[in-house]
């Protein structure tokens, strides 16, 4: 039962908060990096076109028509087939999986906050000590951190879409745009920015192995906030007669438009400064923050405000990672929000303790399988597979299960004459890129 709505402003910055995340400004710089940059980059953009746009639109639909949780708006729209429901509701266990250990990342971040407040190491070595020192031995202090993102994350989602996840947003999304545009206007200054533009957009294409193009499209799901139900839920409170096509391209855009900017400021700043664009994870904790150090007093501001932007683009998605679960809770299991929030956020809290210790010197071994400890495996499985068969799940659903009259309904007066090309790519693109995926993905494994 939905009372409260988004207002037309608050849905898109609910939205593009959603979008924007750590996949923008930590992780697609360093996987960028580590497939080797432009034609990594252009495998993203491609998907994020085909594929990205058309699951988008349908995954809106399904909660705008649906107006329910992640699963029960599929059976709300069609009643004859019940199994969707089971599919809606996994797609929604993959956001808490996905905050089991973004919530880690965002307990890093804060912890960042005060090393840039304090002292920024001054090389890249010392960086890499500070970094290696976190992960590998202070456990408490991740836990600690990983504490405070679980409560300010749970208290925010416990005061509901209007009061807790629309206020949020409108507050932080606002200041992360000024962030991060004042901090690339300065990078275009740099000398190093026409390396940083080659570094990403000059395709080299023998870099691009099965698993770099199976990463690409799984990061353009995951930076989209596709194939999980975290669109959908926000879309079951969209005020009527919201048009969910210039939705989707705004928000397209401004997900698109922060990764570019902020992975070209990135790697301006590492060229700049002679660092390397391919380290890993701690791209953003070791060589950026050595780099800050470089510049100096304008380098302290950068670090301090940098890393603030970072938590906020991670804060706001993390709310719409967790409500998902938290809505099935209160509908289905007829919990109080409160009760609800609680619970779903004490799943990832405390699997979260467990990625931390996956990745400290202590732990490391008993829990890494295969090459990839903890934190790789739920990553990799959310992510490249778990979301990518949620969007095949909704593009399915909206393109074979429901009617095309009900589509049509809807979305012809906005799509005009697009309707057939969208429903062309929902239908046969979509699913067949993402088959490609999934072979691609059997060869990997
Ligand atoms: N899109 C977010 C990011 O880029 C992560 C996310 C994935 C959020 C799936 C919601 C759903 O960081």
């Amino acid at each position: 039962m939905k009372i409260a709505r988004f207002s037309r402003v608050g849905f898109i910055l609910a939205a593009a908060g959603s979008a924007v995340g750590l996949g923008n400004i930590w992780k697609f710089p360093y996987i960028a990096g580590e497939y080797g940059g432009g034609a990594f980059v252009l495998v993203y953009l491609i998907t994020v076109m085909l594929i990205g746009f058309s699951v988008m639109i349908a995954e809106l639909l399904i909660g705008y028509l649906g107006r329910s949780d992640a699963a029960s708006s599929f059976v709300k729209i069609s009643s004859t087939h019940k199994s969707f429901w089971l599919a809606g509701a996994i797609m929604a266990m993959a956001g808490l999986l996905i905050m089991t250990f973004y919530s880690v990342v965002i307990g890093w971040i804060l912890n960042y906050i005060f090393v840039a407040l304090t002292s920024l190491p001054a090389s890249v070595d010392e960086a890499k000590s500070v970094f290696t020192q976190m992960i590998d031995s202070s456990i408490l202090t991740q836990i600690f951190f990983h504490t405070v993102a679980f409560v300010l994350i749970s208290a925010v989602v416990a005061r509901g879409i209007k009061g807790g996840i629309e206020r949020l947003n409108m507050v932080l999304m606002p200041l992360l745009f000024v962030i991060v545009g004042g901090m690339f206007l300065y990078a275009l200054s740099l000398d190093g920015f026409s390396k940083a533009v080659d570094f990403m957009f000059m395709p080299d294409w023998s870099k691009l192995n099965s698993e770099a193009f199976v990463t690409a499209v799984g990061h353009a799901f995951f930076t989209l906030s596709l194939g999980m139900g975290a669109l959908l839920t926000y879309a079951a409170s969209l005020p009527k007669n919201s048009n969910l096509v210039s939705n989707t391209l705004i928000v397209v855009a401004l997900d698109t438009g922060i990764a570019l900017v902020a992975g070209l400021m990135l790697f301006t700043f590492l060229y700049e400064y002679g660092a390397e664009p391919s380290s890993g994870p701690g791209l953003v904790f070791i060589s950026l923050p050595a780099v800050f150090y470089e510049m100096g007093t304008i380098g302290t501001v950068f670090a301090v405000l940098f890393f603030f932007a970072l938590a906020f683009a991670g804060l706001t998605s993390a709310v719409s990672l967790v409500e998902p679960m938290v809505q099935i809770g209160i509908d289905k299991f007829k919990m109080s929000r409160l009760k609800s929030s609680i619970s779903m956020g004490l799943f990832f809290y405390l699997i979260g303790i467990v990625v931390i210790l996956s990745g400290s010197s202590e732990f490391k071994e008993t829990l890494t399988w295969g090459g990839k400890n903890l934190f790789d495996w739920i990553d990799f499985i959310t992510a490249s597979i778990m979301l990518p068969l949620g969007g095949l799940m909704m593009a399915i659903f909206v393109g074979f299960v429901m009617r095309r009259s009900q589509v049509e309904a809807v979305l012809k007066p906005q799509l005009g004459r697009f309707f057939e090309i969208w429903y062309f790519s929902l239908r046969f693109i979509a699913p067949a890129a993402l088959f490609v995926v999934a072979l691609h993905l059997l060869g990997v494994a």
